[in-house]
């Protein structure tokens, strides 16, 4: 299994914080943002992982992140150079990804959970996470029918048929990387990750599972704020004196 990390992107929502910096760069508590995902997949057990940055900034990451031995990891670095989407990362990452599954979590997500056994129990299709929420507006959305089946994942929905939120942590076989080269870009002109996720409904393959514990995009000052605030509680109740 590959992991990508995805931290790319303009960051728009988050200016001034973002005028000279990365998004997944800024503080969250004590640690920068892109640490939290990095050890997300850490935990789940991957250890070679490619690392998908916009140009402006990708220096930084390099220095920031250097080789990987730190973390005991192999990292790649690839840059993305116009925000096209989510699905373009397993087009950028095909050579990376070769014959091997593949991970992709946000690089601005932050997840309680522990994936470990998400991703070593994972055999084939997709397999997403959702998670309540009380905005799925600004998500992408699943619509179950009667019997808690998907029916379909709706991105950012007017009027979204749930309150499941699909979150920025997905797990895919080996056919991710020819579905995102069969896409054509949506509407807002980017290759969606919603529409790699209904093929794999399509063909019958697609598991969506849940998201057990705290989950924040990092993508608003609201939700970036809340993070901090999660993050220095967890940072404190790790200490030896539980803070
Ligand atoms: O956070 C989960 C949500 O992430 C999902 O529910 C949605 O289905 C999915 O489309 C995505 O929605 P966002 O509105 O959060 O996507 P955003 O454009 O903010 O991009 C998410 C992260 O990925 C952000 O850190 C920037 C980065 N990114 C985004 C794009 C479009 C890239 O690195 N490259 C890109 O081309």
């Amino acid at each position: 299994m590959k992991g990508i990390i995805l931290a790319g992107g303009s960051g728009t929502r988050l200016r001034p914080l973002t005028r000279v910096t990365s998004k997944q760069l800024l503080p969250v508590y004590n640690k920068p943002m892109i640490f939290y995902p990095l050890e997300t997949l850490i935990q789940a057990g991957i250890k070679d992982i490619l690392i998908i940055v916009a140009p402006d900034h990708a220096g930084d990451f390099l220095k920031l992140l250097g080789s990987g031995k730190e973390f005991g990891c192999r990292f790649t670095f690839e840059i993305q150079d116009n925000p096209e989407g989510l699905a373009q990362a397993f087009l950028i990452g095909r050579n990376f990804i070769g014959g091997d599954q593949a991970t992709l979590i946000l690089g601005d997500n932050l997840f309680e959970d522990d994936f470990s056994s998400a991703i070593q129990g994972f055999e084939s299709g997709g397999r997403i996470f959702a998670k309540q929420v009380p905005d799925p507006n600004r998500f992408g959305v699943v619509e179950f029918d009667d019997q808690r089946r998907v029916l379909s994942i709706i991105e950012k929905p007017q009027q979204p048929k749930s309150n499941y939120a699909v979150t920025g942590m997905y797990i895919y076989d080996n056919s991710v990387v020819d579905k995102a080269a069969s896409l054509q870009p949506s509407e807002r002109g980017e290759l969606e990750v919603t529409d790699i996720n209904n093929l794999y409904l399509k063909e019958g393959k697609l598991d969506v599972a849940f998201v057990e514990g705290e989950w924040f995009d990092t993508g608003t000052f609201e939700s970036l704020f809340a993070a901090t605030q999660f993050a220095r509680r967890q940072a404190l109740a790790a200490q030896p004196d539980g803070g």
